[in-house]
């Protein structure tokens, strides 16, 4: 049967790709941010986790403004990344299982979350760079992984207690799985940042800070918010915190707290690893 074994939550902004790329993870600017990946790097390779569900949001590469999906899961067997005019180079291609997401599709499904199912799907920063944070740079990905897009660009976005309740059922599709797979789910994008407008720069430290205690100890506390409430703390971008819920969604009610790391700002965001452990 497969097992969800933990969760990781990663802040995607661009810059980080950018930084990895240029070798400037040492550099005074990135050392602390990058620094704060270690333990959740060696978490990751001690537990050797066959699949990642990458749970995450697309800025455009993909899915347009025209046609979004709220909750649009990967069906392939590849997925690849694209330019997106940051100048950096696509990555290498990462390995899906389309037999496994076709199950998680009907499951979902089954359990009243009905999903977008992409049988094509490129991959833009915000799934590669937790995952370039996490495992480094490969030509071969040391995990396979399964996108799961969730809308947060165009509104209406999904609140932060659909999220949550998504994570419950991709749990359950994950446990009604037969294979012998040890799943982690990242949860990435966030925390507090605002990219345009009058509140450009904003970021919530205090609000940071309650969201990563709570989203470990206390979730239910984070879906109490409704969406406008996240916004005006955490800025209008920081409502991609809402996608760490899906990661949590997915755990036990209580979780080991492995690492916890927050780092502000970084570009324009506040940022924050954490590793959560199922017990057993
Ligand atoms: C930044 C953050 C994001 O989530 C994003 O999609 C783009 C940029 C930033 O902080 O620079
Ligand atoms: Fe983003």
């Amino acid at each position: 049967m497969a097992r969800i074994i933990g969760g990781v939550t990663s802040s995607h902004i661009p810059a980080v790709g950018n930084a990895i790329a240029n070798n400037q993870t040492q550099e005074p600017y990135w050392k602390r941010f990058f620094d704060g990946y270690k333990p959740a790097q060696a978490w990751l390779s001690e537990k050797k986790p066959d699949v990642a569900i990458v749970v995450y949001n697309d800025h455009g590469l993909n899915f347009f403004l025209d046609k979004v999906p709220t909750f649009a899961l990967g069906c392939a067997d590849t997925y690849h990344n694209d330019d997106e005019g940051w100048a950096l180079k696509p990555v290498a291609p990462f390995k899906g299982d389309a037999q496994f997401s076709w199950h998680i599709a009907e499951s979902l499904i089954q359990q009243e979350f009905d999903i977008c199912t992409c049988q094509e799907m490129k991959v833009d920063h915000g799934f590669v760079n937790p995952i370039r944070a996490l495992y480094g740079t490969h030509e071969v990905w040391p995990v396979t992984t399964i996108p799961l897009a969730v809308n947060t660009v165009q509104h209406p976005v999904p609140s932060a207690l659909r999220c949550y309740k998504l994570g419950q059922a991709l749990r359950q599709a994950v446990e009604s799985y037969p294979e012998d797979l040890r799943v982690v789910v990242f949860g990435t994008g966030g925390l507090s940042h605002q990219l345009q407008g009058e509140r450009a720069g904003l970021i919530d430290v205090e609000f940071d800070l309650d969201c990563m205690e709570k989203i470990a100890n206390d979730p239910q506390w984070m879906t109490r918010f409704s969406n406008s409430e996240i916004m005006r703390r955490a800025g209008t971008e920081g409502i991609e915190t809402i996608m760490w819920l899906v990661m949590r969604g997915a755990l036990q009610s209580n979780v080991k707290v492995v690492h916890k790391h927050y780092h502000v700002p970084i570009s324009n965001t506040g940022a924050g690893v954490l590793v959560l452990e199922n017990y057993g």
